[in-house]
């Protein structure tokens, strides 16, 4: 298997004297065509990561490799092969969504002449023919989300980073972009990197995930792996029990007064 992201002991650090380790010495590996989610509590480190291996922030220390380029020399050529979906992202709301993803093209340089065509191939995929030209601030959040996704792919990269692409939505849309992100990853073929701190979202999309915590990779593998690993059930209890034992007697106690309640 074709290995797209490779980092090598990638480290941020924040504070005078670099006390907040964000990222910390990250080992990881994704790979070509696969989903892959990096899970983790509030703070682990998640968006810091997906804006390193985006070339938004530059590393304290390591380095990543990104469909073979590397992060430190390479910028313009990584964002040529990422498409981003950050945690919360700008929005023109006075384009209509044809104009905005013509906007986003432009900035990507992506040629006058096929533009158009791919606007319309992602309007349709993702639902939005019909609303082209009304303007974005009429749009519903999960419509909204939906257009950022279209803008993140305009350039065609091989690899696009969604970053809590749910967390912000009610049921319905949230399960319309979990539809979006499968299809993207089994039509489209894309490799996906996802960021969540929402299990359900993980655990259905993802073929492999890693998960960390304080900068700190310390489960890799698929679902059933880190169950094994972890001797848990279910993700949600291997999750608890890797990312905070103290926490973890509180929301098992919680959960197991509701079920006995209902
Ligand atoms: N620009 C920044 N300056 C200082 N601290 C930061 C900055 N960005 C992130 N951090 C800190 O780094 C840690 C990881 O943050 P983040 O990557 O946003 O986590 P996550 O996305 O997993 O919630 C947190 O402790 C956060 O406060
Ligand atoms: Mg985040």
């Amino acid at each position: 298997m074709k290995v797209l992201i490779q980092t090598d002991r990638l480290s941020k650090y924040y504070g005078k004297g670099g006390e907040i380790k964000a990222v910390d010495n990250l080992d990881l590996e994704v790979y070509e065509g696969e989903t892959f989610g990096l899970l983790g509590p509030n703070g682990a480190g998640k968006t810091t990561v997906v804006r390193l291996l985006n070339c938004i922030i530059k590393p304290t220390n390591g380095t990543a490799k990104v469909n073979g380029h590397d992060i430190l020399k390479e910028d313009v050529e990584v964002k040529r092969v990422t498409g981003l979906l950050a945690e919360s992202p700008g929005l023109y709301e006075k384009l209509s969504a044809y104009e905005f993803l013509e906007f986003m093209g432009a900035l990507y340089d992506v040629p006058g002449d096929i533009l158009p065509k791919r606007i319309d191939e992602l309007l349709k995929l993702f639902g939005l023919q019909k609303r082209r030209n009304y303007l974005l601030e009429g749009y519903s959040r999960g419509m909204k989300q939906r257009i950022l996704i279209a803008a993140a792919l305009i350039h065609d990269p091989p690899i696009l980073f969604l970053d809590e692409p749910t967390s912000t939505l009610d049921p319905r849309a949230a399960l319309m972009v979990r539809d979006l992100v499968r299809k993207l990853a089994e039509d489209a073929g894309k490799t996906i990197f996802i960021c969540s701190h929402i299990l359900p979202v993980v655990e259905e999309l993802c073929d492999r995930i890693g998960i960390i915590d304080k900068g700190r990779l310390i489960a890799l593998g698929s679902v059933d792996e880190i169950k094994t690993q972890t001797g848990k059930n279910t993700l949600e209890e291997a999750f608890i029990d890797i990312t905070g034992g103290v926490k973890k007697k509180e929301l098992l106690a919680w959960r197991e007064q509701r079920g006995a309640g209902a």
